[in-house]
């Protein structure tokens, strides 16, 4: 199996124009304010506090860089359709995230996070539209399924399916609190690093 040997913070970055901090390759994983972004990239890396994490939206607000196994970067973004921040904040997080996005070299690869309960929002949708539009490499990963039953989760993953189209193996039911489905999303992040490498 799959496991993550050494993950550190290695850097952020708060405003447009500043770069990761190495250059080597980057997963990121997107997603609306609490969706559990932070959590999930916790988990993965099997290390309880690195991502700051929070009951409150909005709690990661710059780009984090994490550096796993000195091979590749994952990166927490801050979430989007955090609808209590004020609105000059949130066009701030907007050009934030659209620059990272739009960066040279690009992306190896983004997961974006739905919560199992909620559903694709509007806001999730305009992101996989802007990612389509760049060609970004796209899992999708259902978060805080230990929160559904058997029948909640298969309606949401049905659902995303259908709404987005989605491959079988594009779709990863996860917690972050029982671990579901992280095996699978490591093997598929390095896997793309491993096709990155022999390039
Ligand atoms: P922002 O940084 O604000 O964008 O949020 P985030 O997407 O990083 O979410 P975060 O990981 O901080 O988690 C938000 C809340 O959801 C916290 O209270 C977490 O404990 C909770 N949470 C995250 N993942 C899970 C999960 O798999 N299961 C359950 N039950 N709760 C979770
Ligand atoms: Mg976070």
């Amino acid at each position: 199996m799959t496991r993550v040997r050494t993950a550190e913070f290695v850097g952020a970055v708060g405003a447009t124009g500043q770069k990761p901090p190495r250059d080597l390759p980057q997963i990121a994983i997107a997603g609306r304010s609490n969706v559990g972004k932070s959590s999930l990239l916790n988990r993965l890396v099997g290390r309880k506090n690195l991502a700051r994490t929070s009951k409150q939206p909005g709690r990661t607000r710059e780009i984090n860089f994490f550096l796993v196994d000195d091979r590749y970067l994952l990166v927490d973004l801050p979430g989007y359709g955090f609808a209590r921040a004020p609105k000059n904040v949130r066009k701030q997080w907007g050009r934030l995230i659209d620059a990272y996005l739009r960066q040279t070299p690009p992306l190896l690869g983004l997961v974006l996070l739905v919560d199992g309960r909620r559903g694709l929002t509007d806001d999730d949708r305009r992101m996989v539209e802007f990612l389509e539009g760049l060609g970004t490499p796209t899992l999708f990963a259902l978060t805080k399924t230990d929160k559904l039953n058997r029948s909640g989760r298969r309606r949401a993953v049905e659902g995303l399916r259908d709404a987005l189209g989605l491959d079988e193996d594009q779709l990863v039911e996860t917690s972050a609190q029982t671990g579901l489905g992280m095996g699978t999303l490591l093997e598929s992040i390095t896997a793309l690093v491993a096709e990155a490498e022999t390039r």
